[in-house]
């Protein structure tokens, strides 16, 4: 294996949800790495600081204003990055979020709204991306899903069961899409530090510090940590890797 299977450069990467957290991290880092990146948000304003900060170090990006969970809109920014770039080679499905409610206090509508957010909206992208895949001869899909999807999530529990979702959806296309030569995989967070989950889960230093401690690894996860699985399996080097989840918590989660 040569280290050159390693890179990144020049190849096209769509990052939904990339204003802010976990998704920013990976533009900028996927940018850095020489790959043309396309950044998106539901907010054109949150996407320029993202936009000039690539540029500022030579990085060729585009912004794409779109709401992953709209099928025009998605369809929309998959043929504008075709039409921008010349092809899509990687597909990041980053979006999503929640918020705290146990199973007993969530209406249909709000659980319906969460799962829409976190799942439906992933196949959307998926769809949205086939047919160009399918064209050029192959890509990769990584899916964003987290360790509330394998694990009973308390206070997430409509979250928890989309991102289960996710994970199997993964498994499933990346049998059925074999024949596209499509490798789709997916990342299993546990708690991550950025805007979205500070709010949500730890917003006090005591649960903070409560997650360290449970965490063998000594500390909290940063963006950079699921970057660094991203770049691994956006690579050459992953090309015999397709259907998996990949669990990054520090070892909180076992
Ligand atoms: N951080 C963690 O601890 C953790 C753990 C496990 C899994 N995850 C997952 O990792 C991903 C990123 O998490 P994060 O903590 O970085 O979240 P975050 O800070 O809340 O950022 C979420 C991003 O997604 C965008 N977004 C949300 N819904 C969207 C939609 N419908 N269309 C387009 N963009 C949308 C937001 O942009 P706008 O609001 O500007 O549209 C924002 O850029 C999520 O899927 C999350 O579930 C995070």
């Amino acid at each position: 294996m040569a280290l050159a299977d390693f890179s990144v450069k020049d190849k096209v990467v769509v990052v939904t949800g990339s204003s802010q957290g976990i998704g920013r991290a990976l533009a900028i880092g996927f940018a850095k790495e020489g790959a043309k990146v396309v950044i998106n948000s539901r907010k054109i304003e949150k996407l320029q600081p993202i936009e000039e900060e690539i540029k500022s170090f030579g990085g060729d990006v585009l912004s794409v204003q779109a709401d992953m969970r709209k099928v025009d809109e998605v369809v929309n920014m998959m043929q504008k990055t075709k039409q921008h770039f010349g092809r899509i080679d990687l597909l990041i499905n980053n979006a999503g979020g929640s918020f705290g409610h146990t199973l007993d206090e969530l209406s249909p509508n709000g659980f319906d709204a969460v799962v829409r957010n976190n799942l439906n909206q992933v196949f959307y992208c998926c769809s949205a991306v086939r047919p160009i895949f399918e064209e050029q001869g192959g890509g990769k899909i990584i899916n964003i899903s987290s360790v509330a999807g394998i694990y009973a999530s308390p206070g997430l529990g409509a979250y928890g069961a989309a991102k289960a979702g996710v994970i199997n959806l993964t498994k499933t296309l990346s049998k059925e899409w074999a024949k596209y030569n499509i490798l789709v995989n997916c990342i299993a967070p546990g708690l991550i530090i950025t805007e979205g989950a500070e709010e949500v889960l730890v917003p006090t230093q005591e649960k903070k510090q409560k997650v360290i401690d449970e965490t063998p690894a000594g500390r909290l996860g940063v963006p950079e940590d699921i970057l660094n699985a991203c770049l691994y399996l956006g690579t050459e080097a992953a090309s015999f890797v397709t259907g998996e989840t990949i669990t990054i918590s520090g070892g909180r989660t076992h």
